[in-house]
């Protein structure tokens, strides 16, 4: 007997591989996702100063990355009532330095690196990462968000700053 595919069989194939398109696609997504904040990191340089109602169009609880103090990547966090916060977070891990991304499912920072996590005003919640990620002021001065260094008492764990 022939081997070869009968004609009705060809429209089954043409799914099957329309399945695994789809797949491949549901698994690539989230990849794409994390890799956002990377892209906004490598946006020019020279924008420590940022105009404010960029990010208050954002949805309440949105968290961006963008170029912070000695240009140090940190997010701006858009509050609940849609104010920005007026602290930045230094997106540096303090176990070995990757950039953290944020988590938007798990509502956490996570580092790619060795599984550090941090809560959403990036204090620490699990190790090896042994503190909290550093904060900045982020203080609104006509319409625009300068980052000035954060030198006073850590609100989240009553701590002094370990990095000022
Ligand atoms: Fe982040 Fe190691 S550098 S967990």
């Amino acid at each position: 007997q022939a081997t070869s595919i009968p004609a009705d069989r060809v429209p089954d194939m043409g799914k099957r591989q329309l399945m695994n398109l789809l797949l491949l696609g549901a698994i690539s997504l989230p990849t794409a996702g994390m890799l956002v904040p990377y892209a906004s990191f490598f946006a020019p340089p020279g924008q420590e100063v940022l105009e404010v109602v960029k990010w208050l169009r954002m949805p309440s609880g949105m968290i961006t990355l963008t170029q912070g103090l000695k240009g140090d990547p940190t997010y701006l966090v858009v509050e609940n009532d849609r104010t920005l916060a007026t602290y930045g977070i230094n997106a540096v891990c303090t176990h070995l330095g990757c950039v953290v991304p944020w988590n938007t499912a798990e509502n956490k920072f996570i580092c790619p690196c060795h599984g550090s996590q941090y809560n959403n005003q990036g204090r620490v919640v699990r190790g090896p990462a042994p503190l909290s990620l550093a904060l900045a002021h982020a203080d609104v001065d006509d319409g625009k968000v300068v980052f000035v260094p954060w030198v006073e008492t850590d609100f989240r764990t009553g701590d002094a700053p370990w990095w000022a």
